[in-house]
């Protein structure tokens, strides 16, 4: 064992640049301890795949900025619509207003989603997203006149926002919100099923509790925050059998599993299955600024559609439907028709797999896995945070390891080069943090 590297100041070793001297106090960060951690690193600007820190350094970004930059950073088409957009009407609010931004965003998510999800409703945030869907579902069960149906299932190591509503359908015990027992609303919890038994249990559980259930929330294929954990495409596929059995609506939270991060548009094409309710977000606007959508089918949106103004829906973000990021997200899904971006997904797959498998023998590495462009190293223990993503910064790749992985969610535009850079560097540095 060498001896653990001293506790660090900074995220990356370079000087700190007047502006952050000058801001650092006054800002406070997300999921930080802000007493003792390093100072994170200085990004003056994006490029390709990079974030160009303020002494001229190049990160190869590893997570995409949290999953978004599904096409790298600066994307000349999506610079040129978010610039003209921008001079024409950067914002206009949404209520009694339309856009075509916005109209041409909804039509076209429609046509892309599967099934009949066709009733798209804007909003500002992931989280906000899912708040909307929780609201859409309950109110659903009210409209046709069924009460006491509000609460909701949903799956250890879910993750599905920060917000209140959002928090409470997070896994209750090993989220990061677990503190909030008591001022969260309670709701159920399962593990995702994958044995017949599992399947029993919950048939046994949606059947008990039909009369107190909305629906249930899963991310399908991939529970991201939670800790990158993956399920297969028939357990999602069966999960929706139960849910139409029980009458349950399912709501598919895709916020970092859409724009083809599973290897298609959307994972839930991978196992044939149209929620009743689908969050999208993070890669809506390809990581140029926030924008999310709940959007419902024909059944959902049906007990909405009526003249009392008790059965509407009453939500409205003052930002809903910003027209820069629906131009941006327009942008976005023309690369998508362009660009080889899904065909690209398959590639990066494998070369996460190839790249990273020897860190399977690592001392401390209790599994590697990959699904489409998500690369996880998962370990026994993570100690030493900061200083392993110091570690990383200083291999020359950006990474935020947490909880028990080190994880990879590179932008789909990353070059083979790049990715062998990325690989080999978390390979490095994994075999020094084992001896720490
Ligand atoms: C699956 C999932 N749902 C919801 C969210 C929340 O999205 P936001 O951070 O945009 O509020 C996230 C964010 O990581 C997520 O991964």
């Amino acid at each position: 064992m060498t001896n653990p590297p001293s506790p660090i100041r900074q995220l990356h070793g370079g000087p700190i640049p007047a502006w952050q001297q000058a801001g650092a106090n006054y800002v406070w960060s997300p999921y930080t301890p802000m007493k003792t951690a390093p100072l994170p690193i200085p990004v003056v600007a994006t490029e390709g795949v990079c974030l160009v820190l303020d002494d001229g350094t190049r990160l190869i970004d590893g997570m995409a900025s949290w999953w978004t930059a599904c096409h790298g950073y600066n994307h000349p088409h999506i610079l040129t619509k978010v610039t003209q957009q921008l001079q024409r009407m950067p914002h206009v609010m949404f209520g009694g207003v339309h856009h075509e931004p916005a109209l041409r965003l909804a039509s076209r998510l429609a046509q892309l989603l599967p099934g009949d999800l066709d009733h798209v409703f804007f909003s500002d945030s992931g989280s906000v997203s899912v708040e909307v869907a929780l609201k859409m579902a309950v109110q659903y069960w009210l409209n046709r006149g069924v009460s006491g149906r509000s609460k909701f299932l949903s799956f250890r190591h879910a993750y599905h926002g920060d917000t209140t509503g959002a928090m409470s359908v997070c896994d209750p015990v090993s989220s990061m919100h677990s503190h909030f027992k008591g001022f969260l609303l309670e709701q159920f919890t399962l593990g995702v099923p994958h044995t017949d038994e599992d399947f029993s249990e919950l048939d046994r559980f949606l059947r008990d509790r039909r009369d107190s259930l909305a629906g249930v929330i899963i991310e399908p294929l991939v529970q991201g925050a939670g800790g990158m954990k993956f399920h297969g495409p028939e357990s999602f596929a069966r999960l929706r059998q139960l849910c139409d059995q029980h009458e349950m609506l399912l709501i598919a939270d895709e916020i970092a599993t859409g724009f083809g991060r599973t290897g298609t548009m959307f994972a839930c094409e991978q196992a044939a299955v149209v929620p009743d309710i689908i969050c999208v977000g993070k890669a809506l606007t390809a990581g140029t600024m926030s924008l999310a959508a709940t959007i419902a089918t024909d059944r959902v949106f049906e007990e909405f559609w009526s003249a009392d103004p008790a059965k509407a829906l009453m939500h409205g973000p003052t930002f809903m439907a910003n027209p820069l990021a629906c131009a941006a997200a327009n942008a976005s899904l023309d690369l998508f028709e362009t660009e080889p971006r899904i065909a690209r997904v398959a590639e990066i797959e494998e070369g996460l797999a190839q790249g990273l498998e020897p860190c399977r023998e690592l001392v401390g590495v209790v599994d590697v896995r990959t699904k489409g462009a998500i690369g996880v190293v998962q370990v026994a223990e993570l100690h030493h945070l900061e200083q392993l993503r110091a570690a990383l910064v200083a291999e020359g790749v950006w990474l935020r390891p947490f909880s028990d992985i080190v994880y990879m969610t590179p932008p789909l535009t990353i070059s083979d080069d790049e990715l062998d850079k990325l690989c080999s560097a978390v390979r490095l540095v994994m075999a020094q943090w084992v001896t720490w």
